[in-house]
C-alpha cells in the first residue's frame, strides 16, 4: 500500500518528522557483498522520547525486509507503509512506521538494490592495485537515504556506530574512528561519538594502506598511490595547526585523508575524521592542496556548525571557502591566496551570467530556494564564492581582528548545532554589526541576486603577467619557441669576458597551475588550431595535471580542434570528477558534429562514473 506524504516543513528535501521524533543514535550492522553489489543488514535507530505514533524515515531504492521495535533480542514486528515515489524520484520515498507509545528502538532490516545512487562499486580490474574490488559512498546532499533508511535531513544530528563484514584481505573505513591495518577476519567496528548530520556518514572498502604524518593525521590510499599522496599532502599537520589557531581546537580527534578511486565525483568531501579526496588533486607539485585546506575547514563550518536545510548551503560552503583562503594565506602567503581568490571571482562572474539567463535567476541569491528541486542544483559558485566574498567584504569593513573573533565565537556558539540563514543574520547583527555601529547591506547579500557593489575585489600580480603572455599569443607571437640569447661570462673567474650564446625557453614548470589556467582562459577563440597544436607540442598541456588538461581540452573543443580527441577520450574515460567532465561534455554537445562522438564516448565511459556525474551528464543527452 502506498500513500502520499508531504515533505517536512523545515526541510523541503526530507519526508522525516524529526521535529516530532528523531534518531539520537544509529547502529548499523551490514554485510558488504561484492558479488551482487549490495549491502545487507539492519539499521537500528535509538529514538528521542516522543508522543508520536509514527516515525517517518527517508528511503530510496532499498528493499525493506521487516521492521521491528524494541531492544535487540526483545523485538516485536511493527507495521509500516512506504509512501509514493516523488515525481522526479530525487527525494525517494517516505517510510512510515507505526510505533507504540514510548518506543525507543526502531530496527529496519533491509538490503540495497541496484538502484543505490550513493554507492560506487568498482571491479578489481578498474582499481589502482587491481587485486580487490572497491566500494565507496557519497552521501551529500540526499544520497545517504539510498544506502541507509534514515531521517535524511541535515536538521538532525546523531551519533553512530557500525559493524561491517567485508571479504577477508580488505580494509574498511568510515567517517569515524578508523583502523590502520586490515582485520584478519574481515569484520570491522566503527564509532562516531560526536553527533553528525546524516549526509556525513560514509564508507570505503578496498585494498587500502595507510601512512601517518603525525599522531593525529595521515593518508589512506591504494598502494600505487600511497607514497605520492603522502608527499603531496605533507603540509597537512601545519594546515591543521593553522586552522586551530584561527578557529579554536579541532573537535574530531583524528584527521585523516583518503585518496579515493578516480571515479569520485567531487574534488573533496569533508566526511568527518576521513576526508575523501579525488586523485586528481595529487598533481605532483602540490598545486591543488587548497582542496585539502577546504575540506579541513569544513571541520568547523559544516561539520561542527551545519546548514539546517540545503537552502542554507552557503553557510557551509561560503564560510569554508573563506577559511580555506585564510589557511592557505597562513601557510603559503597572501599572494597565493589572492591568486585563488581572483580566479574564483572570475568563475563567479561567469556563473552569475549563466544563472541570470537561466530558468532559475533566483539561484544568484545566497539564501537558496531549492524546494521541489535537486539540492545539488545549489552547488554553484554563488554558495561558495559569493558566500566567501560576503565574509571577506565584512572582514574588510570591521577589520581582521574583530572578524576572526566573531567567526570563532560563531563556531563556539553553534557547535554541534544546525543553523538557518535568518538565525545567522540575527547572530551577526547582535555580535558584530550593532556593537560596532556598522551598517551593512546584509539583506542585499542574502536575499537579492547578483554581487552587491560594495563587494571587495582582490587582484594578484602573478596573474597579470599571464594575461600579458596570453595577449602576446593572441597577437600571433610564438611565446614558447626557444630564443637564442647572448651573455658575457668571466673566463676562469678572471676579468676577461667571453661572449656566450644560449637558448631561453618558457617552460611549463616556470609557473603554477593557477597561472597557466589564467593564461589558457585568456587565449582568444580567434587563434587557429594549428597554433594550438604548436602550443601543445611545447607545453604538453594535454598531458599535464587534470586541472590543466581540463582547461586545455575545453579550449580545443570550443575551437573545434579535433586532433585532441584521442587524449580527450582517455581523459573522459579515466576521470570521474564532475567539475571537469560535465563542462567538457556540455561543450561537446553544443556542436552537432561533436555531440554524436560525445554520446559514443559517454556510453563507453558511463559504467565507470559515479551516479552523481553520470546523471548530470546523461541529462545533457536527454535535452
Ligand atoms: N561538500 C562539498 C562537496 C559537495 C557539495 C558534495 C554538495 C555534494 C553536494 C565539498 O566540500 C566541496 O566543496 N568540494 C569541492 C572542492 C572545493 C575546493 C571547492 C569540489 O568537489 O570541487
Ligand atoms: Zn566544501
Amino acid at each position: 500500500m502506498t500513500e502520499s506524504i508531504n515533505v517536512s516543513v523545515q526541510d523541503p528535501h526530507s519526508y522525516s518528522n524529526v521535529k516530532e521524533i528523531r534518531t539520537e543514535h544509529l547502529s548499523l550492522d551490514l554485510e558488504i557483498n561484492f558479488d551482487n553489489k549490495t549491502l545487507y543488514g539492519v539499521a537500528r535507530h535509538k529514538m528521542s522520547v516522543s508522543k508520536a505514533n509514527t516515525a517517518i524515515f527517508d528511503i530510496n531504492g532499498q528493499v525493506i525486509q521487516k521492521i521491528t521495535v524494541g531492544k535487540k533480542g526483545a523485538e516485536k514486528e511493527a507495521d509500516f507503509v512506504i509512501g509514493k515515489m516523488d515525481a522526479d524520484s530525487v527525494l525517494g520515498q517516505p517510510l512510515v512506521v507505526t510505533i507504540p507509545n514510548g518506543t525507543k528502538y526502531i530496527n529496519i532490516y533491509y538490503q540495497t538494490s541496484s538502484r543505490c545512487d550513493a554507492l560506487e562499486w568498482v571491479e578489481a580490474k578498474h582499481t589502482a592495485s587491481g587485486k580487490f574490488p572497491y566500494v565507496y559512498s557519497q552521501g551529500q546532499a540526499i544520497l545517504t537515504r539510498t544506502w541507509i533508511p534514515l531521517q535524511d535531513s541535515p536538521a538532525n544530528r546523531f551519533t553512530y556506530d557500525a559493524t561491517l563484514h567485508v571479504p577477508k584481505g580488505m580494509m574498511a573505513l568510515m567517517s569515524a574512528e578508523n583502523p590502520k591495518k586490515k582485520s584478519t577476519d574481515g569484520t570491522y567496528h566503527f564509532e562516531m561519538k560526536l553527533p553528525i548530520p546524516s549526509y556525513l556518514i560514509a564508507l570505503t572498502v578496498g585494498d587500502i594502506g595507510y601512512r601517518a604524518f603525525d599522531k593525529r593525521c595521515g593518508v589512506y590510499a591504494e598502494a600505487p598511490m600511497l607514497e605520492r599522496a603522502a608527499k603531496e599532502f605533507q603540509d597537512l599537520p601545519q594546515m591543521i595547526n593553522a586552522a586551530e589557531s584561527l578557529y579554536g581546537p579541532y573537535a574530531w580527534g583524528r584527521y585523516d585523508v583518503i585518496v579515493q578511486h578516480k571515479s569520485f565525483p567531487f574534488g573533496g568531501m569533508e566526511n568527518p575524521m576521513l576526508t575523501f579526496i579525488n586523485p586528481s588533486i595529487v598533481a605532483g607539485d602540490r598545486s591543488l592542496v587548497s582542496v585539502i585546506a577546504h575540506e579541513l575547514a569544513h571541520s568547523w563550518s559544516g561539520n561542527l556548525v551545519t546548514n539546517e536545510s540545503w537552502n542554507d548551503f552557503w553557510l557551509n560552503e561560503g564560510f569554508t571557502v573563506y577559511s580555506e583562503h585564510r589557511i592557505m594565506e597562513e601557510l603559503y602567503g597572501k599572494e597565493l591566496s589572492n591568486t585563488l581568490c581572483e580566479i574564483e571571482h572570475f568563475e563567479l562572474g561567469e556563473e552569475l551570467k549563466l544563472i541570470a539567463a537561466s530558468s532559475h535567476p533566483e539561484d544568484a541569491r545566497l539564501y537558496g530556494s531549492l524546494k521541489g528541486r535537486n539540492p545539488d542544483d545549489g552547488m554553484t559558485s554563488v554558495a561558495y564564492v559569493k558566500g566567501a566574498y560576503f565574509l571577506k567584504t565584512l572582514e574588510a569593513t570591521v577589520g581582521r581582528k574583530k572578524m576572526d573573533a566573531f567567526v570563532a565565537h560563531y563556531f563556539e556558539q553553534y557547535k554541534f548545532k544546525t543553523i538557518r540563514t535568518e538565525q545567522f543574520h540575527t547572530f551577526l547583527n547582535k555580535n558584530l554589526l550593532y556593537p560596532n555601529n556598522i551598517e551593512f547591506n546584509t539583506d542585499e547579500w542574502f536575499y537579492l541576486e547578483g554581487l552587491p557593489v560594495n563587494s571587495i575585489t582582490i587582484k594578484s600580480k602573478r596573474l597579470d603577467l599571464m594575461r600579458i603572455y596570453a595577449k602576446r599569443t593572441n597577437a600571433g607571437e610564438d611565446i614558447f619557441a626557444p630564443v637564442k640569447k647572448v651573455r658575457w661570462i668571466l673566463v676562469k673567474g678572471k676579468k676577461k669576458k667571453r661572449k656566450e650564446t644560449y637558448t631561453e625557453q618558457l617552460k611549463i614548470k616556470a609557473f603554477i597551475t593557477q597561472e597557466w589556467q589564467t593564461y589558457l582562459r585568456n587565449l582568444s577563440l580567434g587563434i587557429d588550431t594549428a597554433r594550438l597544436d604548436q602550443i601543445d607540442r611545447y607545453t604538453h598541456f594535454g598531458e599535464a595535471n587534470d586541472e590543466l588538461k581540463f582547461e586545455w581540452f575545453l579550449l580545443n573543443i570550443k575551437k573545434e580542434n579535433r586532433s585532441i580527441r584521442g587524449k580527450l577520450k582517455v581523459f573522459l574515460v579515466e576521470t570521474g570528477r564532475r567539475k571537469y567532465i560535465l563542462p567538457l561534455y556540455r561543450a561537446l554537445c553544443a556542436n552537432t558534429k561533436d555531440k554524436a562522438w560525445a554520446k559514443q564516448v559517454f556510453s563507453e565511459a558511463m559504467g565507470g562514473y559515479h551516479s552523481v556525474s553520470r546523471n548530470s551528464i546523461a541529462s545533457l543527452f536527454n535535452q
